[in-house]
């Protein structure tokens, strides 16, 4: 009898005591998930909501006069995915599209070689247009004539900043830019091949990217304002898919605007899988989700 309620009675007391902490954990949980399918959805619909990625949005492009653009990338044939997007989009628009992997140079990691398919595309084209391996073209009715005009904000090609890219959390990305045929490039390109003290082996990290940062950050203010432009949203050309994880959600209270000015949402010309690991995952579901909305439009038409 006496050692019933010996037992009993601290695990009632404990239970009772427990009881705030467990519906807090409950609580807490239930509006974490809340709160962050809420901001996935908000930023999924960032552009319904009044963002703007390009300030020249659908301004058109001029027919003459055309500037020959390539789209260069390496091991796309890996990603069927990927290969059939980009030519599917580069046919549509007049654009060629170049996988230069065959130039990759095997004394440095891989992403290295993006340099040397930049240079030696420049040779034949106005304009090249690097595409890391994991990045698609989800908006294929927007002309990259109509991203350059954007940026540039004068109607000629061949006096917008010879190099356009974008920033995110890190800095410049080094995944997703545009270079203008020129000498300035050229010399450019090279000195960025040459900071062979960047380049990183047997790491996430192969070092052009840092590389690239520090360039920059080193370029005298006045070369930089003549012939690099960073465009002021990231969305522009270069969108991240915002889901929640323990960084995105660290991302997102430590620098919120950065995240609203990059996260992928429909409409966005380009969406770049940077730092995601089920890359085949996310690729057949964005394929999926921007195919709906064209189909959509096309039996409206009929
Ligand atoms: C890059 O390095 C090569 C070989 O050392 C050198 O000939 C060339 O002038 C360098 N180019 C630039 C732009 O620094």
């Amino acid at each position: 009898m006496s050692p019933r309620p010996i037992t009993r009675c601290p695990s009632k007391h404990q239970l009772k005591t427990q009881r705030p902490w467990l519906l807090l954990i409950v609580v807490t949980f239930l509006l974490s998930i809340i709160t962050f399918n809420l901001t996935s959805f908000v930023l999924q619909h960032a552009n319904s909501l009044g963002r703007s990625c390009s300030p020249l949005a659908g301004s058109v492009v001029p027919i003459e006069n055309r500037p020959r653009i390539a789209i260069v990338s390496l091991s796309n044939r890996v990603q069927e995915t990927v290969w059939q997007n980009k030519k599917a989009y580069t046919k549509k628009m007049g654009y060629r599209f170049i996988d230069a992997s065959w130039m990759i140079d095997s004394s440095r990691p891989p992403s290295w070689s993006k340099i040397l398919a930049v240079k030696s595309s420049l040779r034949d084209h106005d304009w090249v247009f690097w595409n890391d391996a994991d990045t698609l073209v989800t908006n294929p009715d927007i002309y990259l004539e109509n991203i350059l005009l954007a940026l540039g904000g004068r109607n000629d090609f061949n006096s917008t900043p010879d190099f356009i890219l974008t920033e995110d959390y890190n800095g410049v990305n080094a995944g997703v830019f545009f270079f203008r045929k020129s000498e300035w490039s050229e010399r450019f390109l090279d000195t960025w091949w040459n900071q062979t003290s960047f380049v990183k082996f047997g790491s996430t990290k192969s070092g052009d990217n840092d590389a690239l940062m520090y360039l920059i950050s080193k370029l005298p203010k006045e070369e930089k304002q003549v012939h690099v432009q960073i465009s002021p949203m990231q969305c522009l050309f270069n969108s991240y898919p915002w889901f929640p994880s323990r960084k995105s959600v660290y991302r997102l209270l430590l620098s919120p605007w950065t995240t609203w000015q990059g996260a992928y949402s429909e409409g966005d010309f380009m969406v770049h899988l940077a730092g995601i690991g089920n890359k085949k995952k996310w690729m057949s579901k964005i394929i999926q989700n921007t195919r709906t909305p064209r189909r959509k439009t096309f039996s409206n038409l009929n």
